[in-house]
């Protein structure tokens, strides 16, 4: 079958979801036409939407696939996202091969499972410190900002050498170069950014932290194996995407499990389950929305041709609700027998702090369930703000009580 075959007319993505940790309903017809479809977005303009998991991997580890931002054809899910990328320099999700590689193996050391395991129990001594305040200033709370955003940033600065008292400057600047709201926030945003981490660079080249960033600084950058500008947009990659991905894992997992209390208790019961459940949020809540790529040659796959030139994306949460692979992928199951799912991507760019976020999504859950056992949403469900359907799913605000 070929492109003109498909069905019209063709869905609107990405959409916003209705609950926060399920895709909208209006993603059905997707689910119906699966592996793959043509989907609008919001400029009207037509690209591919690959929906099952199968045709997912296979294009995400094809290099016809390119994800050169600058490429005019270059799909983009929203306006902002379109004027965030537009003349700026994104690093390693930007890059093609062989240049990605050539960088992602400088930094890859500093993700390895015993980077992480060592960062443990600063993660763990950081999430304490939090729970003491707001078992402090209990029994109610807002977890978004007193609990996740404090837990992901600390842990990224930690991780990047990046100094924690200048949280306000950075979370605020990361979220308007996500989201807006209008052009000119995204790029002021992203400039601002930019020269906040330049300054931070020269500061660390006279005086050597212990981060990441100083490593690299001090190493790659001094020996000539890094240009200041690759440095400046790797480092800007690590601040946005080192924060607000895990902030609305922690924050979005925590909802998930407080609205399935039958679960929960049994978590509760079953510490050693933490690891499982961890996976299977990431499956179930599929924050990272939206991959895009655009052909740079043309694809034969699941019966159809995708055309160099075309758009190509993925929707994170409809491959990890793939029937063909999980059965009943609408249930929260932690003990369902396949725990692969591609929350983190899949190829070349599979998310390189997954070992980091996994590790703080898994003691931040344990801790919180831990230290507050009677721990529940402050109002109904329903009240409770979470984002819009753009590329970042997670929630606003999580009041609870306990
Ligand atoms: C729950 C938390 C996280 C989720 C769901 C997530 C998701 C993702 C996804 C889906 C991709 C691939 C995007 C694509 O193929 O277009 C990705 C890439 C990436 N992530 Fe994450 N991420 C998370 C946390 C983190 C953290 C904590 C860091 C850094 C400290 C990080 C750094 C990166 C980087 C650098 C890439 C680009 C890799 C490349 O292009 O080679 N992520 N992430």
């Amino acid at each position: 079958m070929t492109e003109e075959a498909v069905t019209e007319p063709l869905v609107a993505f990405p959409q916003d979801r209705t609950c926060p940790y399920h895709p909208p309903a209006g993603y059905d017809p997707l689910r119906e036409a699966r592996p793959l479809s043509r989907v609008t977005l919001y400029d009207g303009r037509s690209v591919w939407l690959a929906t099952g998991m199968s045709a997912a991997r296979d294009l995400l580890s094809d290099p016809r696939l390119s994800a050169d931002q600058d490429n005019e054809a270059f799909p983009s899910p929203t306006e902002g996202f379109r004027n965030r990328v537009r003349g700026r320099r994104l690093s390693l999700l930007g890059m093609d091969d062989p240049e990605h590689k050539a960088l992602r193996r400088t930094v890859i050391p500093y993700f390895t499972a015993k980077r992480i395991a060592a960062l443990r129990p600063r993660i763990q001594e950081i999430v304490d410190t939090l729970l003491d305040a707001i078992v402090a200033g209990g029994p109610v709370a807002e977890l978004v900002r007193a609990f996740a955003l404090p837990v992901s940033s600390q842990v990224m600065c930690l991780m990047i050498g990046v100094p924690y008292s200048d949280h306000e400057f950075f979370e605020e600047q990361s979220r308007r170069l996500l989201a807006g709201p209008r052009v000119e926030d995204t790029q002021k945003a992203g400039e601002q950014l930019d020269a906040y981490l330049s300054e931070l660079i020269e500061r660390k080249q006279r005086e050597k932290g212990d981060g990441l960033l100083d490593e690299l600084i001090h190493h790659q950058l001094a020996a000539g194996e890094l240009e200041r500008d690759d440095l400046m947009a790797l480092a800007a990659l690590l601040v946005v995407a080192g924060h607000e991905t895990t902030t609305n894992m922690i924050s979005l997992g925590a909802f998930t499990l407080l609205e399935h209390p039958g679960h929960l208790a049994e978590l509760r019961a079953e510490r050693e389950l933490m690891p499982a459940v961890v996976e299977e949020l990431l499956r179930f809540c599929s924050v990272a929305e939206g991959g895009m790529r655009v052909a740079t040659a043309d694809i034969d796959i699941a019966g159809h041709t995708i055309r160099a030139g075309d758009g190509v994306m993925m929707s994170t949460s409809l491959i990890n609700r793939d029937t063909a692979v999980y059965g009943t992928p609408d249930e929260l199951d932690w003990h369902r027998p396949d725990r692969h799912h591609l929350a983190f991507g899949y190829g070349i760019h599979q998310c390189l702090g997954q070992n980091l976020a996994r590790a703080e999504i898994e003691i931040a859950l344990r801790a919180l369930f831990d230290r507050l056992p009677g721990l529940k949403l402050a109002v109904p469900a329903g009240e409770i703000p979470f984002k819009p359907g753009t590329t970042l799913q997670g929630m606003l605000e999580l009041p609870v009580t306990w």
